[in-house]
């Protein structure tokens, strides 16, 4: 009887096994630059890793982690920019931020207070040839004059398992910075961006 158990349990980690290498199989990248993966590619990874990026952010209750997936999307697809590491990116915006957002304007943008813009990573290894899940890059707006030298918008980030990365404001300001027309609001890349005519 005790054999039998065994037997029954070494075929359940067997088969356990087997799932799981099936289910990360979806990651492996099999191009040489990612700039060589077509849009089909990105969506495929993002396909494989859209549940365990949801569930990651959303482990430790953090409000913007638990519920930014019910927000606006931004892009017609996730793309792969550039700034942000090696990843494939997809924003969110939530209510407040939305309507002027999605205008994706380049000049005299002020984002109403409240606003929050949620940017889901997936970090692509051509290294290790695999893709894994990114941090959750976050940018809320302050009341106004709260944070003078960020024009009062607050970085942010989770980490891929919920919790709270630490993050240096000059760090990601530095770069934001070169978008000061449109609100330090960078946007997708152009051939993504929701209702623009290609
Ligand atoms: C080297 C430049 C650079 C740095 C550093 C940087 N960003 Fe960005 N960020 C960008 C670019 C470019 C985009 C638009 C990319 C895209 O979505 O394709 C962007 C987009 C975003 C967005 C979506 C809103 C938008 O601008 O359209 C958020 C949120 C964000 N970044 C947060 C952060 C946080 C938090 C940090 C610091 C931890 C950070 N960024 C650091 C360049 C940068």
């Amino acid at each position: 009887m005790k054999t039998l158990t065994r037997i029954g349990a070494a075929a359940f980690g067997l088969a356990l096994t087997a799932t799981t290498a099936f289910a990360e199989d979806c990651t492996t990248l099999t191009v040489e630059d990612r700039f060589d993966l077509e849009g089909e590619d990105i969506v495929a990874l993002y396909d494989c890793l859209s549940d365990k990026l949801a569930a990651g952010y959303a482990k430790e209750g953090d409000a913007v982690g638990a519920n930014y997936r019910s927000w606006a999307p931004t892009a017609t697809r996730p793309a792969i920019q550039g700034s942000h590491g090696t990843r494939i990116l997809n924003t969110f915006a939530n209510d407040i931020a939305a309507e002027q957002y999605l205008k994706f304007e380049d000049e005299g943008v002020n984002m109403p207070v409240g606003s929050i813009l949620a940017k889901e990573s997936i970090s692509l290894s051509i290294k290790k040839k695999k893709a894994r899940p990114g941090p959750l890059f976050i940018m809320t707006k302050m009341e106004a004059g709260s944070i003078p030298e960020t024009n009062d918008w607050l970085y942010a980030g989770l980490q891929p398992n919920g919790k709270v990365m630490k993050v240096k404001q000059s760090f990601c300001h530095d770069c934001h910075e070169a978008y000061e027309d449109s609100d330090y609001l960078a946007y997708p890349v152009e051939e993504v961006r929701l209702g623009q005519d290609q």
